[in-house]
């Protein structure tokens, strides 16, 4: 019996052309090249220009995935932005990407889910290519985090910066088992009990203004570590694939440390890890499309490679999704 999958027909990528080094940081807050790449892995990150927005950058984004999909943005009829950085409150960025591309008429709306923006997004879109109600989707997650950071505060500046990556998606025919291409599973996770452990202490319907973000970095390191366990394990049981079998392991690029954390303890060799925090620091729900277009267009990701993606952000949210490339 056809079973509908939702295959990645191609992926892009943008980073804003600034880059902000460790030792540019030296002289903004407290701290040292030497403490954030022990810490964190990260080298340097990249900040949008003054008249670059999210919406600019998920554009440069999304049309790299449509030239490397062989496909004209008419073609898309579902357009999903995964951010917590829109451009504004409304109307949604997705909007924005949808007239910056020249595609019009097609459902276009903003998901936020933070850090796992890019898992729920990928999540939402693959419900709608899998019911037939859409042919094709672009799924984009686009940051500009450098306007929500404190850059007074040490503990979370050093971490952040802006970028963009895309994936297009279409609907595709499979025999409903775990060797067709496409997404096999997806694992979507939230508890808002944790809210206070990382959040943006401002808003429209609170203060009134975008706010900063805040962090307990400890807290959520050691929550990130577990919980990303339960829904990878989750994501092999359910498509019927073991750890052994995994090609790629491509998770959101928030700390070297929790990256390799978790991949020991899932036993998921480094070898297999996807790793490019230390070029972007922590894009939120655009680091795993960075990470991915990395990894594909230096030969790594092949086609038929079984790729586990997963993450962790603010709300709590966490997410996983297997797919075969
Ligand atoms: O995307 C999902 C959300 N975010 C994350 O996944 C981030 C999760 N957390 C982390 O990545 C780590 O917890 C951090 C990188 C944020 C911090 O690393 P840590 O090893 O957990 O350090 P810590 O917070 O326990 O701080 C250790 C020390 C503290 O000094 P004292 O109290 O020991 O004297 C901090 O004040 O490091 C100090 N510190 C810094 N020192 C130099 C904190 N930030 C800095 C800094 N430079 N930028």
């Amino acid at each position: 019996m056809t079973h509908l999958r939702s295959i990645v027909r191609g992926c892009g990528s943008y980073l804003p052309p600034r880059i902000l080094t460790n030792k540019e940081l030296e002289s903004i807050v407290a701290t040292s090249d030497e403490w954030i790449v022990q810490r964190t892995g990260i080298r340097e990150r990249h900040i949008a220009a003054k008249d670059e927005t999210t919406s600019t950058l998920g554009i440069k984004a999304a049309e790299a995935a449509l030239a490397d999909a062989g496909l004209e943005a008419a073609e898309i009829d579902l357009v999903v932005c995964a951010t917590s950085t829109p451009d504004y409150t409304f109307p949604s960025t997705a909007t924005q990407i949808q007239h910056g591309l020249g595609n019009y008429g097609s459902a276009a709306f903003d998901l936020q889910a933070v850090c796992s923006g890019f898992i729920y997004g990928l999540a939402t879109a693959d419900k709608f290519l899998t019911s037939g109600s859409h042919k094709r989707a672009l799924v984009v997650g686009a940051e500009t985090f450098s306007r929500i950071i404190d850059w007074e505060d040490r503990g979370t500046c050093v971490l952040f910066g802006d970028g963009a990556g895309a994936v297009v998606l279409e609907a595709a025919p499979g025999e409903g088992t775990k060797a067709d291409r496409g997404i096999l599973t997806t694992q979507l996770r939230s508890d808002g009990r944790y809210r206070d452990k990382l959040y943006v202490d401002g808003g429209p319907g609170s203060t009134g203004t975008t706010g900063h973000l805040r962090m307990e970095g400890r807290e959520v390191f050691k929550f990130a570590v577990g919980k990303v366990m339960d829904v990878v394990k989750d994501a092999f049981a359910d498509a019927g694939v073991t750890p052994e079998e995994l090609d790629w392991f491509v998770p959101h690029q928030a700390n070297r440390r929790i990256i390799e954390a978790s991949a020991d303890k899932l036993g998921i060799p480094r070898e297999k890890v996807v790793i490019t925090v230390e070029k972007h620091g922590n894009t939120s729900a655009a680091s795993i499309p960075l990470a991915l277009d990395a990894a594909r267009r230096d030969g790594r990701i092949k086609p038929g490679d079984l790729v586990m993606l997963e993450a962790i952000g603010g709300g709590f949210t966490w997410g996983s999704a297997l797919l075969r490339w």
